[in-house]
């Protein structure tokens, strides 16, 4: 019997590679060769399992035409790059990476967070501009966290993350969720829930999102929440771009209506807008919350296994990530 052929679309942690080499055929692409739907509608219907990248977008007619794949994995926890319900239909499995990213996600929420209320951004510019003089009583104040309430929106596995290092710098914690949580982790977090987003967005003095992209959460940040959320108030998002409206946001920053933002992810990436490059007290970077060497291992491992255990014929109720 031939052994199966497996596309992953750009390269990943070597260990991984050599794991899946001993499932199938593998072939790696080029970085960004398969950022585009043409390249992977063309070359898919050669293969029997896919490990994708958040970049790459897996849509009906590039599933339908892949007439051998059996599993799309994505190198990600978030996959709304992938048209789930069209996989569904046409028989192919979809999985994601829950759980191995949680820490690296929430160690970096917390690193953004405290990144942009202490202006890190502007004051290194400042310093690799030549321009620090001394050391100034008023230069870059920035806003303490202890006591300042941090609203989550998106309590699941890094929201949570995020609220418990949040908590140990002395934060108390809102969050608004699709449900309320559970009263035994509502109070190990001290949390409070708080169900309608324009109230969060209105008590918080950092908003954060940490909710998947969904037709429901597009734009969710939009002029509203933007002119409900207090001036000294910060925006952080590591969730996925178009959750922001980006233009609004950048106005808003500008404008001063409130006082930053820390973001990792953007509505066109790798395209930012150029409103936010230019905009005061903002920490840009370049979507990398789970990128540290065990983590990223892991997120690997983690999709590799999905893609052996399909090949496999295992029983979906016995493979941990499928969605
Ligand atoms: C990264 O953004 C992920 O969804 O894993």
């Amino acid at each position: 019997m031939s052994r199966p052929k497996i596309l992953i679309t750009e390269p990943i942690p070597d260990n991984v590679i050599e794991y899946l080499d001993r499932v199938g055929e593998v072939t790696v692409g080029r970085k960004g060769t398969y950022d585009s739907e043409d390249t992977l509608r063309k070359d898919l219907p050669n293969y029997d399992a896919l490990m994708c990248m958040l970049s790459t977008p897996v849509s009906r007619s590039v599933l339908e035409q892949a007439s051998s794949l059996k599993i799309v994995a994505n190198f990600a926890v978030g996959y709304n790059n992938i048209d789930v319900s069209a996989a569904k239909e046409l028989g192919i499995k979809v999985a994601n990476t829950p759980d191995v990213l949680t820490e690296a996600c929430g160690d970096f929420a917390m690193a953004l967070l405290m990144a942009t209320s202490r202006h890190f951004n502007d004051a290194e510019q400042y310093l690799r501009a030549g321009n620090f003089k001394g050391w100034e009583p008023l230069g870059f104040l920035g806003m303490e966290l202890r006591g300042k309430k941090l609203g989550i929106v998106g309590m699941g596995r890094i929201g949570q993350a995020f609220a418990h290092r949040a908590k140990a710098f002395g934060m108390n914690i809102l969050y608004s969720n699709r449900s309320q949580l559970p009263s035994d982790i509502e109070s190990s977090l001290e949390a409070e829930y708080i169900s309608d987003v324009r109230e969060l967005a209105r008590q918080s003095d950092v908003l954060s999102l940490n909710c998947p992209l969904t037709p429901e959460t597009h734009h969710l940040v939009d002029k509203e929440i933007l002119d409900i959320m207090p001036q000294h108030s910060i925006l952080i998002n590591i969730s996925r771009g178009p959750v922001v409206d980006e233009e609004t946001l950048a106005k808003a920053l500008h404008e001063g209506s409130i006082s930053g933002a820390g973001l990792d992810v953007f509505e066109e990436e790798p395209t930012v807008h150029p409103e936010l490059l230019s905009a005061p007290n903002c920490t840009l970077l370049p979507h990398i919350a789970s990128a540290t060497y065990e983590t990223r291992e892991a997120i690997g491992m983690l999709a590799a296994n999905a893609i052996k255990q399909v090949l496999s014929g295992t029983d979906d109720s016995e493979i941990s990530n499928l969605v």
